[in-house]
């Protein structure tokens, strides 16, 4: 059986959209170092994943997947090991076809091969890419081949199936053995790319849930093609839908203001909470878009959506948000801790391609506008 690996969505970093092929141990080491230190690793991100171009451009004598002898010198069990004595998870990368995406061996017929390498080197996830010569196999075949061939070895892996959603991955990946299914092509570093894939999320909400969650792709967060205001929509957007958040900046060097949006403490609490169904879209009025969730303590979350050029009034209600009457909601906007008591309006002014994320609960809240008690110093 599948193994309970993703009670809620899986946290973590990727290579690829900064480094693409770029990548060696020294790299994955110094990246592993930096989840600790940053402080990513307690807020909750624990995969180290390694993407496309790990391997070597040709199998070993026996048919066995190879580290590439430059890149990866020490071999992937001792990049393994060094994650692991982290307190950390390592993540690799192969696809269903003849080939990977950048030409390299992959694992289309090697399946049992291959996650017996995987397991015996202590990978703790796989990505599954669609790349390669497919032999006319339909993709529910090869992605099930996999999550056999993983089950069968006996050690937990976390199977995160990358087919791009061509072919609804949505109705079959939870059976064929996945924990989480892209649902659209690559994200890339830019705006346009983060609302596409952000569009194309619509929908999709019914089938998400523990250990089988629509994949948006990975974060594009503090990297070069987004402002800052656009990497805390993003940010905001992905942790509502209950995307997996898989950081895909350099983490090494990161400023503490991109540690800040990837670590906030309530945002994440909002992503890692399961009530029954992922955030979706309430409300759309063009470029004004509110986004909500329920949460399991009776609470909604909201994210208050400004796609337009020019600053922006926006707001809802708590009834909106489906929560029940109460003669007074607390309202806390995410980013800036700013608490409120509030009789049922949520409402914020938002910047260009930005958001503000709110927590409302029904109740008011204790520690807002407090009496003031001016006691008197006693006397001895
Ligand atoms: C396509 C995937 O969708 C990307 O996330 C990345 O893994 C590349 N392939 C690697 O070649």
């Amino acid at each position: 059986a599948k193994p309970d690996l993703a009670p809620t969505p899986p946290m973590g970093w990727n290579s690829w959209n900064t480094f693409a092929c770029d990548i060696n141990e020294s790299l994955i080491r110094d990246t592993a170092d930096a989840m600790v230190s940053s402080g990513m690793a307690a807020a909750g991100y624990k995969y180290v994943n390694i993407d496309d171009c790990w391997m070597a451009p040709q199998r070993d004598g026996n048919g066995r997947l190879q580290a590439d002898p430059v890149r990866f010198p020490s071999g992937i069990k001792a990049i393994a090991d060094y994650v692991h004595a982290r307190g950390l998870k390592l993540g690799i990368y192969s696809s269903a076809g003849s080939h990977t995406c950048q030409g390299l061996p992959a694992s289309l017929g090697h399946e049992t091969a291959d996650a017996q390498s995987w397991a015996s080197w202590g990978v703790d996830l796989l990505k599954y890419d669609n790349c390669g010569e497919q032999n006319g196999i339909p993709a529910t075949t090869r992605y099930k081949t996999m999550a056999d061939a993983l089950q069968a070895t006996g050690r937990p892996i976390l199977y995160s199936i990358c087919e791009w959603g061509q072919n609804q991955p949505w109705l079959w990946g939870a059976n064929a053995g996945g924990h989480m299914w892209r649902t659209t092509g690559d994200i890339a570093n830019n705006w346009s790319s983060v609302m596409s894939l952000l569009d194309q999320q619509v929908g999709l909400e019914q089938y998400s849930g523990p250990n089988a969650w629509n994949d948006p792709d990975m974060l594009e967060v503090g990297n070069s093609g987004l402002t800052y205001a656009e990497s805390r929509a993003h940010m905001s957007l992905w942790s509502i839908m209950n995307s997996p958040l898989v950081a895909g900046n350099d983490i090494r060097s990161m400023p503490a203001s991109t540690r800040d949006l990837l670590t906030d403490p309530d945002v994440v609490a909002v992503n890692q909470d399961w009530a029954g169904r992922q955030g979706a879209k309430l409300r759309d009025d063009g470029d004004i878009e509110v986004w909500s969730k329920k949460l399991s303590d009776g609470s909604a979350a909201v994210v208050l959506f400004n796609r337009s050029p020019n600053v922006a009034t926006i707001g809802t209600t708590a009834s909106a948000l489906g929560l029940p009457a109460s003669s007074a909601y607390t309202v806390k906007e995410l980013w800036s801790n700013a608490v409120r008591s509030s009789t049922g309006n949520v409402r914020a002014q938002v910047g260009a391609h930005d958001a503000a994320m709110f927590r409302v609960t029904p109740g008011a809240a204790a520690d807002v506008a407090p009496m003031i008690v001016v006691e008197a110093v006693p006397t001895k």
